[in-house]
């Protein structure tokens, strides 16, 4: 997610067809807008809840089948939206996941308390890099792959990696929004896995970090790493912030 554009969408959302045919009877409430245009629906009926990310076709950053092998791989070990189906029309393609328990880090009702959804971002993070084998991951997020992605200016921007800490296997988009929280205030899991690979632990880290101020305001970094358990380390948060914002 980026700053302050990824959020529940304001005013109609237009259902997009394959949506409205997968609901079928199951009530549809818009819950996520992304900042290209993809949306996310929980459809609500006798067979449980459903959420279903809708992307437009001609948006090739955001790609619901690498999302799907992701989950199907950190299910594995990790609470994750389980996948239900996935699919793709002439207007876009689409992934359907079982509803997890818990309410997003960023629901309204937790503002209200933002040290109980900090401190569960935290814990949620460590308990995720601890429970993903990484040697075991087919994917990889690393700063070198990540950097050949840019352009020659955004490499130059973004200057040499710094040593890799603990390679673990990272969430890849490790903003508030994707930790859910459950009703005691403990992490209840993560979504959002389209980029999760193989990766120095900073490289979540110092996203993570960074969201804090978007979603709660200033001055919730010490207890995140804190509840992470970890001292912050200047050079790799600056390091993964700029290819963060680069990429
Ligand atoms: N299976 C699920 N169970 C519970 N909540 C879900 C599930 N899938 C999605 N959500 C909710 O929908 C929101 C949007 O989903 P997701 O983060 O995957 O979309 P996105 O468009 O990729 O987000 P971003 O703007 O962060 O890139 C999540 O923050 C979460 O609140
Ligand atoms: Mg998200």
């Amino acid at each position: 997610m980026a700053r302050d554009l990824a959020a529940p969408p304001r005013g109609p959302v237009v259902v997009p067809e394959a949506v409205a045919a997968l609901a079928g009877a199951d009530a549809v409430t818009p819950v996520w807008r992304n900042t290209l245009g993809g949306l996310t629906f929980r459809l609500s009926g006798d067979r449980g809840d459903r959420y279903v990310k809708w992307v437009p076709a001609g948006t090739p950053e955001l790609d619901p089948g690498a999302e799907a092998d992701r989950l199907a791989w950190a299910g594995r070990y990790a609470r994750v939206p389980r996948v239900l189906d996935r699919g793709a029309d002439a207007a876009g393609s689409w992934l359907v996941t079982a509803a997890l328990p818990g309410r997003s880090a960023v629901d309204p009702s937790w503002p209200a308390h933002p040290e109980t959804a900090v401190r569960a971002i935290g814990t949620g993070l460590r308990a995720l890099h601890d429970a993903l084998p990484v040697a075991d991951c087919p994917f990889s997020w690393s700063a070198a792959d990540r950097i050949a992605r840019l352009s020659p200016a955004g490499r130059a921007d973004v200057g040499g990696e710094p040593p890799v800490d603990r390679l673990v296997v990272c969430h890849g988009d490790a903003c508030a929004p994707n930790t859910l929280v459950a009703d005691d205030g403990t992490s209840a899991g993560h979504v959002d896995l389209g980029s999760l690979g193989a990766a120095d632990r900073w490289a979540d880290l110092a996203v993570a970090s960074m969201s804090l101020g978007w979603n709660y305001g200033d001055g919730y970094e010490p207890l995140f790493f804190a509840a992470y358990g970890i001292a912050p380390d200047a050079e790799r948060i600056d390091f993964y912030r700029r290819l963060w914002d680069a990429a």
